[in-house]
């Protein structure tokens, strides 16, 4: 068997995330690390540290001139993605982006149109997507296991940083709708958008955060962020028809549990005239925990971005589902500027990934 070559790649933002990137793809049998560029030298010059083969340098056109680099990810500021991605697809690499994919539906949309014009990948680095959890979730949902979704409620709460730049919706929220987008079959695609947020300290932007997304035929999912709350939870629940997983990322022992019950609703005829009724009832069966291999999310994300290169195909979390989780973030502003009514989102249009060059 022929040894695949290593694809080589460039890591734009040393600062907070980037170093998890470095090291991922820098241990990746994928993926030889040929650079780290960040404006600030000596923050890309601590992150490559004991890597004396990796260039750090400041300058983008540094990094995107050199023939060696197949691909470029970038953790800077949201609002520098799109920027940043541009010149990389311009220049024929391949692009990976930190959540969220850009700081707007309409930048996020051009670097998707880029992207599939120019035939390279773009991913969305939605990290969650990758953990092993989450990966049996969506093979749980795909399954048919948990019959059909009819509820979700995400709970992401703790006692965060007040990010400067961004509510608590735009720090928080990515990471529930990136996971919705990634289990739901069909992805996320909710009627509407309803967001209550409040700010009961005075920062000047909402800390605390209810999002409520009708999926259709009476499906609702809802998400509750919140930087206020001196308990960290992150706690996910989907009910199903058959079964209802729960999702307990802080419960290493027993992260995932899938419960055997719920409750059947039979319509039969109640008297003679033929008057409908519902008959209720519990079934309470057995609750199992589904075995889950250990492996860092960031280590399968990098393989499935080599992998999505390599195959020539979209990876699984592409720039369409960023673009996706993006429009409810944007509907999420809508209404919450319209006092918390339900707003539709509007309809993201990229072009397609049809084909993609390594
Ligand atoms: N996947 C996750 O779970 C996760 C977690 C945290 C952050 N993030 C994302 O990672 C990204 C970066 O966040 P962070 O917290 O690391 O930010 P940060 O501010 O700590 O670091 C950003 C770095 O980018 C550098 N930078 C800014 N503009 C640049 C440019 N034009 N060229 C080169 N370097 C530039 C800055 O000097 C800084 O070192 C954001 O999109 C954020 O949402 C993702």
């Amino acid at each position: 068997m022929t040894r695949k070559r290593a694809l080589g790649v460039a890591v734009v933002g040393a600062g907070y995330w980037g170093p998890n990137l470095i090291r991922n793809f820098a241990s990746s049998g994928d993926w030889a690390l040929r650079a780290v560029c960040d404006l600030d030298l000596d923050r890309a010059r601590a992150a490559v540290a004991g890597r004396g083969e990796v260039a750090v340098v400041t300058d983008l056109e540094e990094v995107l001139s050199r023939t060696d680099v197949d691909a470029v990810a970038i953790a800077t500021p949201a609002r520098t993605h799109r920027a940043i991605a541009e010149r990389a697809l311009a220049a024929g690499k391949h692009v990976l982006v930190e959540k969220p994919l850009a700081d707007t539906p309409a930048a996020g949309a051009a670097m998707v149109r880029l992207a599939a014009e120019r035939g390279l990948v773009l991913m969305a680095d939605h990290t969650y997507c990758y953990t092993p959890a989450v990966l049996k979730i969506r093979e749980l949902v795909a399954s048919g296991a948990l019959g059909k979704v009819l509820f979700v409620d995400s709970v992401r709460i703790n006692l965060g940083l007040v990010q400067p730049d961004v509510d608590v919706f735009w720090d928080l929220a990515p990471h529930d709708l990136s996971i919705l987008d990634f289990v739901l079959p069909g992805g996320l695609r909710p009627e509407g958008v309803a967001a209550q947020g409040a700010d009961p300290i005075g920062a000047g932007k909402d800390c605390v955060g209810y999002l409520s997304l009708p999926l259709g035929d009476g499906v609702m999912a809802h998400v509750h962020v919140n930087w206020l709350s001196p308990t960290k939870i992150r706690q996910m629940v989907i009910g199903g028809s058959e079964r209802t997983l729960v999702w307990d990322d802080l419960n290493p022992q027993q992260r995932l549990s899938v419960y055997d019950r719920g409750v059947d609703l039979t319509q039969q005829a109640v008297d003679s005239i033929d008057r409908a009724g519902a008959t209720v009832s519990y079934r309470l069966g057995d609750t199992w925990a589904p075995a889950l291999p250990e492996r860092e999310a960031l280590a399968s994300m990098v393989a499935e971005f080599a992998g999505s290169i390599r195959e020539r195909r979209a990876p699984l979390t592409d720039g369409e589902a960023g673009l996706r989780v993006l429009g409810v973030l944007r509907a999420c502003d809508r209404s919450r500027a319209a006092g918390g009514t339900l707003v539709s989102v509007a309809a993201p249009d990229p072009a397609p990934l049809e084909e993609v060059g390594a």
